[in-house]
């Protein structure tokens, strides 16, 4: 049985985040009658061969989506863009504009120096996030606003604003201070208070706590039932490293050296496999998949040096170990697309048989039931629902700007996961608060 239907279909499917051809300037949620065009060129930027799938395709985003927030992109004009609730003063969230020199360049700048972290700054499981802060494409101290996240996304990577804009939702809506508009990339701090009446918890995460959306299998990072799931181990990182010796392409930096999509699948298979002996609680929900894949993805999309679209060996060590830009490195000429990532997270996905599950009592790993439909159209779309139900329903319950924040960016994720065709229905947080 192939619950997420075929190789080929997945490769639409699985564009959760989105494409290139939406103009930046016009709001998603006012075109949702308009067709939305996956993008799904430049598949593989390395020289993994590609799957020939047609250059472009239509899909019609006729969503029936009128269960979906009133939301609009928290429009910058209008309307009081500050707010005190609870002693604490929220701050409305805006969707940058797309950088306007979004092409090939050198990174870092000259104004972004790398400096390493300071005792006082948090630094978390995501090698990305680390090496933005590292270089201040977002604050060194590791706290940042959405529109600090999302626009350091763009200048670092060169990740378009709508694919950065998601990543930044997903991380606020579950670990973050969505009122505040602050989110720690590691642990807990002080400086970002807990939401208005303590209403999940009296403290907020940061992007390392696990459970909602950091999770088990990392490329990098031990599984927080296991151990510090915050900080870089190399002996893990080795596996991948193995994996890139016996499946890479050949380079300038020698034989197997360069990362196409068969690394990035042996690596998954060896995650999984790994960790799902190691960890008695090994949990791999389909919220967790789809993130896990994607992620890997990025080795390709988003680490790849810009002027010949190859991510090798010294640029994966440059990333995870040093957690800074490799020396002479060059960010992607075009903007990075969700449908770019996608193209190649659903070659990872359509390479392994496994289904979302968890270990039991024994050990065993366990199917998780399949969400009902149409939830059940995609690994994207079941994503996205299990990452609603991972969010605090509560997140629901607020007022003022808060549910503006809220809205505006459970919107951006209903947005982005529409895109897979047969995903129509907005899933509102529908999960426990404080944990
Ligand atoms: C989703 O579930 C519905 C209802 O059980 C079923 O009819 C449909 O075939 C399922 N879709 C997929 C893609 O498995
Ligand atoms: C790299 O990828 C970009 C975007 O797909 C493409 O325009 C460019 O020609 C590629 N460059 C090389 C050297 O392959
Ligand atoms: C937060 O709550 C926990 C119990 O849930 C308690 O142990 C802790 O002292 C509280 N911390 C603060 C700062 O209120
Ligand atoms: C790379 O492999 C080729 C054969 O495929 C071999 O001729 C060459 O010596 C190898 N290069 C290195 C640096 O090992
Ligand atoms: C990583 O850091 C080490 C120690 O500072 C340095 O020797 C090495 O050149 C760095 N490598 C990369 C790829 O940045
Ligand atoms: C990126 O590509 C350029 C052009 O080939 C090269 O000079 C540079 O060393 C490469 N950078 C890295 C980090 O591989
Ligand atoms: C949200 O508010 C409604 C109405 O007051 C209440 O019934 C519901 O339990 C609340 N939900 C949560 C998750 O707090």
């Amino acid at each position: 049985m192939r619950p997420f239907g075929s190789a080929k279909a997945l490769a639409v499917l699985l564009s959760i985040l989105l494409p290139a051809a939406r103009p930046a300037a016009i709001p998603s949620f006012h075109r949702r009658s308009m067709p939305v065009i996956v993008d799904e060129r430049s598949s593989a930027r390395g020289s993994s061969s590609s799957s020939s799938s047609s250059s472009s395709r239509t899909s019609s985003a006729s969503a029936s989506a009128s269960a979906s927030p009133s939301a609009n992109s928290n429009p910058k004009s209008s309307g009081p863009t500050t707010e005190v609730q609870g002693g604490l003063t929220g701050v409305l969230m805006t969707l940058p504009d797309q950088i306007e020199d979004a092409g090939l360049k050198r990174i870092p700048d000259d104004q972004h120096p790398f400096i390493a972290p300071g005792p006082d700054d948090q630094r978390g499981p995501c090698p990305a996030m680390n090496v933005l802060a590292n270089h201040g494409y977002i604050p060194r101290n590791g706290i940042a606003t959405f529109e600090e996240l999302t626009t350091g996304m763009m200048e670092g990577f060169n990740m378009e604003v709508h694919f950065a804009a998601g990543l930044s939702a997903l991380n606020f809506v579950s670990r973050g201070n969505a009122f505040a508009n602050k989110i720690s990339i590691g642990g807990e701090s002080i400086l970002v208070p807990p939401l208005p009446g303590n209403i999940d918890g009296n403290v907020t995460g940061g992007i390392a706590k696990t459970g909602r959306f950091e999770g088990d299998a990392s490329m990098s990072r031990i599984d927080a039932n296991l151990g510090d799931n915050k900080n870089f181990v190399q002996s893990k990182f080795n596996l991948n490293l193995l994996q890139l010796g016996k499946f890479g392409d050949d380079g300038p930096d020698g034989n197997n050296t360069v990362v196409n999509v068969k690394t990035l699948v042996a690596m998954e298979k060896t995650l999984f496999e790994l960790d799902q002996k190691q960890n008695p609680k090994f949990e791999f929900p389909a919220r967790r998949m789809f993130a896990a894949y994607g992620q890997t993805a990025f080795l390709m999309a988003v680490f790849a040096n810009g002027t010949t679209n190859a991510t090798t060996l010294p640029i994966l060590d440059a990333f995870f170990r040093n957690e800074t830009f490799p020396e002479n490195w060059f960010r992607a000429a075009v903007p990075i697309t969700g449908g770019t990532n996608a193209k190649i997270s659903s070659q990872i996905a359509a390479a392994i048989p496994t289904k979302p599950g968890r270990n039991n009592e024994k050990g065993e790993y366990v199917e998780d039931p399949e969400p009902p439909a149409p939830f059940n159209s995609s690994l994207p779309c079941a994503g996205y629902l299990d990452q609603a139900k991972s969010t605090p329903a509560v997140l629901q319950n607020t007022t003022g700007i808060f549910k503006k924040n809220v809205d505006f960016l459970t919107g951006i994720l209903f947005a982005a996961a529409k895109v897979n065709p047969g995903c129509t229905q907005f899933a509102p947080p529908s999960g426990p608060a404080n944990v």
